[in-house]
C-alpha cells in the first residue's frame, strides 16, 4: 500500500499535468496614485495561489501586473499637481498625497467644470510625450510602485511581468486598425464601437473625443499575450464587477478570429466586507492593507506574549507570518464568486477554519518529530514499513487523505478554485488531530509511544502530513512555521 505522498517512481508531490504548457495570470493590477486598497487583496492572493498552484503542477506561468497607468486620471493628476502641488517637492510626494489630490480635484470639478478639460490636456500632453507631462507621471507611477511593492514583499509575490496600460499605447492603432480592416468597428455617438450579438452594450474603443480607454488597451495586451507566450490559457483575476468588460473582451477577439479567444478567461470574485474590523485604519474609505497586515501581526504577537513575555526574534518574525498568512487564508477559503465576511477573530484564531489553525498543526507536527529524534534519536520508517503498523482507522483516514493530495492540487488548477486545496489543508489537519492529537488520553493514539517500530511508522505518518501541510501551505502562499 504506498500511502506516501510522492509518486512511487518520480517522486514528484502533485501530477505533473501541466507538461510545460503556459498560463498567463493577469492579477493585482492596481491602479497608480491610488493606495493598494484591502479590496485588492483578493486578486493578489487569488492570482497567486493560482500561480503556484499552476507551477506545482508543471505549467510555466506567467504572472503578470497589468498596472492601470494610463488615461485620463493621470491626466487630472498632472493638473491636480500643477495647480495645487509644490513646484520643486515632486520628490517628495507620496501616494497620500496623490490620493488627495485626486479627490480634491474631483471635488473641484463639481463646481469648476473647466478642470475636466485641464485633465484631458495634460493627458494629450502625457500621450504626445510632453516631458514635464512625462516626468510628472513617471513620478507618481515609481511612489505608486514602491508602496505596492511593499505589500507583494509582504507576501512574497514576485511577477514575471509588471507591464502597465501605458505600454500597449503604441500597439493601439494596430489594433484599431485591424478591427476596421475586419468590418468590425462602427459609429456611436461619435465614439467608436464594436457592436455585439447579444450583448446590450457595445464595446467602446474610443470615446468621441478620440481617448482610447482600458477595453482598447486590454485587446493590445491580450494580442500581446498571445505573440509572446502563446498560452493554453489566460486567466483574469479580476472582481466579478468587470464581468460585462471581460465578456465583451473575449467575443471581441473571437470576432476577430482569434481561436485563442476562447483559452482566455475571467476569474471573477466576490467582495470583502469587513465587518468585525477595527477602526483606525480608515483613510478616507480605503482600509490600508498594510495596516491589517501590522493589525493582524500585531494581535498574534500579543497572544504568543502571553505564553512567552520574552517574544525572542524568530517569534517575531512568526508573528508576522501567522498575522499575514491568516489574512491571506481567509482570502481564499471562500469560494472565489463567494463575498467574504471578514471576522477579525475568526480569521485569527488558531481552532477554527483559519490560516493559524493549519499553520498550527503543521508546527505540532514538526514538534512531534523534534521530540522523537531527541527522546529517541528516531527517524520516521519507510512508507512501506509504516503501512504495515497502521492500525487505526483515524491512522487510515490520515492516509487516506494523504493520498488525495496531489489530485486535490490537479481539481483546483483546472476549475482555478483555490479553495479547494483550502479545504482539503483543513480537513488534513481535522484528520491528523482526531488521530493523534485530541486523543492524547489514550495511549494506544501517542505518536511517541513504547514499541519502536509502531512509533517509527507514526513518525512516517506524522512527516508525511507535515510535507503535505508545508506544501498546500506554500500553494497558498502562506509560511509554515515550524514551531508556534
Ligand atoms: N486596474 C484594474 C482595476 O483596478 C484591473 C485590471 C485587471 N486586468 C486587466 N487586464 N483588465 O480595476
Amino acid at each position: 500500500m504506498a500511502w506516501a505522498l510522492r509518486h512511487a517512481t518520480t517522486g514528484e508531490l502533485v501530477p505533473q499535468v501541466g507538461a510545460g504548457a503556459t498560463i498567463c495570470i493577469d492579477y493585482s493590477s492596481p491602479n497608480i496614485s491610488k493606495h493598494l486598497a484591502y479590496h485588492h487583496i483578493r486578486s493578489t492572493v487569488i492570482g497567486h495561489a493560482l500561480a503556484q498552484i499552476f507551477r506545482a503542477l508543471g505549467y510555466r506561468v506567467v504572472g503578470i501586473n497589468h498596472l492601470g497607468d494610463w488615461g485620463t486620471t493621470h491626466g487630472m493628476l498632472i493638473a491636480a499637481w500643477k495647480r495645487w502641488g509644490t513646484p520643486g517637492a515632486e520628490a517628495a510626494i507620496t501616494v497620500d498625497d496623490l490620493n488627495a489630490l485626486y479627490v480634491k480635484f474631483r471635488e473641484a470639478m463639481k463646481t469648476e467644470p473647466a478642470l475636466e478639460g485641464e485633465g484631458r490636456a495634460w493627458f494629450k500632453k502625457l500621450e504626445d510625450g510632453d516631458p514635464e507631462a512625462r516626468a510628472l507621471w513617471q513620478r507618481f507611477r515609481d511612489v505608486s510602485w514602491a508602496e505596492f511593492q511593499g505589500v507583494y514583499d509582504t507576501l512574497g509575490i514576485r511577477f514575471d511581468e509588471v507591464r502597465g496600460e501605458s505600454a500597449y499605447e503604441a500597439a493601439l492603432p494596430g489594433v484599431l486598425a485591424e478591427l476596421r480592416g475586419k468590418g468590425l468597428v462602427s459609429e456611436s455617438d461619435g465614439a467608436q464601437v464594436v457592436v455585439l450579438e447579444g450583448e446590450k452594450t457595445p464595446l467602446l474603443l474610443i470615446t468621441k473625443d478620440g481617448t482610447t480607454l482600458y477595453a482598447t488597451r486590454d485587446l493590445a495586451a491580450a494580442e500581446y499575450r498571445w505573440d509572446t507566450y502563446a498560452f493554453a490559457r489566460s486567466l483574469y483575476v479580476v472582481d466579478r464587477g468587470q464581468g460585462l468588460h471581460f465578456k465583451q473582451l473575449f467575443k471581441t477577439l473571437a470576432l476577430a478570429g482569434h481561436a485563442w479567444a476562447a483559452r482566455c478567461e475571467h476569474v471573477p470574485f466576490g467582495l470583502v466586507r469587513l465587518g468585525g474590523k477595527k477602526t483606525g485604519t480608515r483613510t478616507g474609505n480605503v482600509v490600508l492593507l498594510k495596516e491589517v497586515f501590522r493589525e493582524a501581526a500585531e494581535d498574534v504577537a500579543a497572544k504568543i506574549r502571553e505564553g512567552n513575555p520574552t517574544m525572542a526574534p524568530a517569534e517575531e518574525a512568526t508573528a508576522t507570518t501567522v498575522g499575514v498568512g491568516a489574512i491571506v487564508f481567509a482570502n481564499l477559503v471562500t469560494q472565489r464568486e463567494k463575498d467574504v465576511d471578514f471576522d477579525w477573530a475568526k480569521v485569527l484564531s488558531t481552532d477554527g477554519d483559519s490560516g493559524p489553525y493549519l499553520q498550527y498543526s503543521h508546527a505540532r507536527c514538526a514538534s512531534i518529530l523534534r521530540r522523537a529524534t531527541a527522546e529517541f534519536g528516531d527517524a520516521p520508517a519507510s512508507p512501506a514499513d509504516a503501512a504495515a503498523r497502521l492500525s487505526t482507522d483515524a491512522e487510515w483516514a490520515i492516509a487516506r487523505r494523504l493520498l488525495d493530495f496531489g489530485a486535490t492540487v490537479a481539481r483546483a488548477g483546472a476549475a482555478a478554485e483555490p479553495h479547494l486545496v483550502c479545504h482539503y489543508l483543513l480537513e488534513l489537519a481535522g484528520d491528523f488531530s482526531r488521530g493523534y492529537t485530541a486523543g492524547n488520553g489514550d495511549a494506544s493514539l501517542r505518536v511517541l509511544c513504547d514499541d519502536a517500530t509502531t512509533r517509527r511508522a507514526r513518525l512516517a505518518l506524522v512527516e508525511a502530513t507535515r510535507a503535505a501541510m508545508a506544501h498546500g501551505l506554500s500553494l497558498l502562499g502562506l509560511g509554515a512555521p515550524d514551531a508556534m
